[in-house]
């Protein structure tokens, strides 16, 4: 199998949509270490600039603030482009479920354009949540899933559907080469503490002294996959030099319980919160690890960094965003009036940490 990149001598560019969110950052930043020239494009809905901070001064890095919803101008070309462009944190994307259907829909159908006029290759973030709440245990890529079209995450679980649908037509019909992988939760540093994702809740509620919130029993499973270990599986899929033809699932086959999560977390952070239950949210999916061996056999991929080893570097990123997110309290300066005596100052109220 010849990756592309060894055909290739002249300085390529990429495309990041959605460049400035937890993923797309570090995209952008491998695809740099690799030599390539970077436009990340982003509305900034949920991602932020600071993510590319590291970059500031990187002459092949630039950054586009656009929405995907509206059409790219022409003069776009890419050599890859990767389409991350979406909110993933199901408050966010439910905030505004019509945006996050037509960023699915629209945004994919005009990066796809870019593609195609600039012949390059086309790599699109889907997801687990195509399987939905799955019958079939591990998902394998075979498996249609269990979505419910009606619910209040199905602007998320069917737009990500639509846009793989959409990609399979473009690669049916010989306008770009697109690649589909389908990532199942992956965490590490940049994450938002807020983002009401299950490693980021339980990470910051510990290390805010909080009561722990597990929806349910906590008997439901994740799988749970290290950012440079999903990037790198990106990265490969869009380097392979055959077409995979179908899907391919990113993730870390290693499955646990909410429940050892929570147990883990508090133990990393030598937190001693309670543990709260609360009800399941709707079409919570019961199960979820991925079979990974097609990113095995098509991308010689598979995850090195496992979650005793990810999330200690996790947990350092919240503890510092925390830390930066509590007013600073400053020892007002002595105000001496006029005959020396020094006035009694007010209490500086408790610093409360911001979960
Ligand atoms: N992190 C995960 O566990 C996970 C799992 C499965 C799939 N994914 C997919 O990977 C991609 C990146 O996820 P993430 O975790 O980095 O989330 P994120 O929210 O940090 O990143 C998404 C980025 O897309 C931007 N964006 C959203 N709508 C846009 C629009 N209309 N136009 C332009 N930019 C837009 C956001 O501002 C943000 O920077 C998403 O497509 C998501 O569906 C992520």
């Amino acid at each position: 199998m010849t990756p592309h990149s060894a055909k290739d001598t002249a300085e390529r560019t990429a495309l990041v949509a959605g460049g400035a969110g937890f993923l797309g950052s570090h995209l952008t930043e491998l695809l740099i270490r690799k030599g390539w020239r970077v436009v990340a494009l982003d509305n900034l809905q949920t991602g932020s600039t600071a993510n590319l901070s590291r970059l500031a001064k990187e002459s092949r890095f630039s950054f586009i603030e656009h929405d995907v919803i509206e059409p790219l101008p022409s003069s776009l070309k890419a050599d890859r482009v990767f389409n991350l462009a979406c909110a993933a944190s199901p408050p966010r994307y439910q905030a505004d479920p019509v945006h996050t259907m037509m960023t699915s829909v629209l945004g994919t159908k005009h990066l796809l354009d870019v593609a195609e006029r600039s012949g390059g290759v086309f790599v699109q973030a889907s997801t687990s949540e195509v399987y939905g709440d799955p019958d079939q245990h591990p998902q394998r890529e075979d498996y249609w899933g269990n979505v419910n079209t009606t619910g209040p995450r199905a602007c998320y679980d069917e737009g990500k559907r639509a846009a793989e649908a959409l990609c399979f037509d473009y690669l049916r019909l010989g306008k770009a080469d697109v690649r589909v992988a389908r990532i199942f939760n992956t965490y590490g540093p940049r994450m938002q503490p807020d983002d009401g994702r299950i490693v980021s809740n339980l990470i910051c509620q510990a290390l805010s002294g909080k009561p722990l919130t597990i929806y349910g029993t906590g008997e439901q499973t994740r799988s749970f996959c290290y950012v440079s270990d999903l990037v790198d599986g990106m990265w490969r899929l869009s380097d392979v030099a055959d077409n995979p033809g179908g899907p391919v699932n990113l993730g870390n086959p290693g499955e646990f319980t909410i429940n050892e999560l929570a147990a883990l977390v508090l133990a990393m952070t030598r937190g001693s919160s309670p543990i709260v239950h609360q009800a399941l949210p709707q079409d919570d999916p019961r199960r979820r690890r991925p079979d990974i061996s097609r990113a095995e056999a098509v991308l010689g991929w598979s995850p090195k960094v496992q979650l005793a080893k990810g999330l200690p570097p996790t947990i350092a990123w919240f503890d510092k965003m925390i830390a930066a997110a509590r007013p600073v309290v400053e020892t007002p300066p002595k105000r001496v009036r006029a005959g020396g005596r020094v006035p009694a100052l007010a209490a500086a109220p408790a610093a409360a940490p911001k979960a």
